[in-house]
């Protein structure tokens, strides 16, 4: 586990190359075994391949802020306002969960945050998600997760980076 996450980097640039339909359903369960608060698993997820979809998604962020990569596909990472208090702790669980699992199958990912920003079109990042996409008002968009094949990697972490000053031992 500690090789994997010091392998894993946030990708930016993805191959045109679609992600098998074995390895979409391996993240799909990967995301469904994220522990929830109380286990209400709140979450649930859009997966978006449709090229014109994908693309009018990457308005979804004011181009001031980095937005979403180009990419062969998008898991939009959806929880329930309604049935639990700690729906956005399940949801960036699950968004985490996605990208470990991507890395394990070789494949790269990046996080889109879509919770407390802005589109480009004069409209929250997160109305308009739901907008295009159809989703209900008590589903928060939290996260959009593109995932496909890297094309270019940015260099594996190391240990070096872990700092002492970060760990409290008995008293802070
Ligand atoms: C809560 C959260 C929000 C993030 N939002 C974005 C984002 O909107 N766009 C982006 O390109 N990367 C985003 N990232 C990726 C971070 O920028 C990245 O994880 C961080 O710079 C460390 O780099 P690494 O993932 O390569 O280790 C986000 C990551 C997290 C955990």
């Amino acid at each position: 586990m500690l090789d994997l996450l010091l392998r894993r980097r946030s990708c930016r640039k993805f191959e045109d190359k679609a992600v098998e339909a074995e390895k979409k359903e391996k993240l799909l369960q990967a995301a469904q075994l994220a522990p929830t608060g109380k286990g209400t698993r709140s979450w649930e997820f859009v997966v978006i391949e449709n090229k014109d979809t994908l693309q009018k998604l990457g308005n979804c962020r004011n181009p001031k802020q980095p937005f979403l990569p180009v990419t062969p596909l998008a898991i939009v990472v959806l929880s329930n306002t309604q049935k639990t208090d700690t729906w956005i702790e399940d949801a960036a669980i699950a968004s985490v969960i996605i990208q470990l699992e991507a890395e394990s199958l070789g494949l790269g990912s990046c996080w889109a945050q879509i919770r407390l920003r802005e589109s480009n079109q004069e409209m929250s990042s997160e109305d308009y998600v739901r907008k295009l996409l159809g989703i209900p008002e008590h589903m928060a968009v939290l996260s959009i997760i593109a995932v496909g094949y890297p094309e270019k990697t940015l260099p594996a972490h190391s240990l070096e980076e872990v700092e002492q000053e970060k760990i409290h031992r008995e008293f802070y």
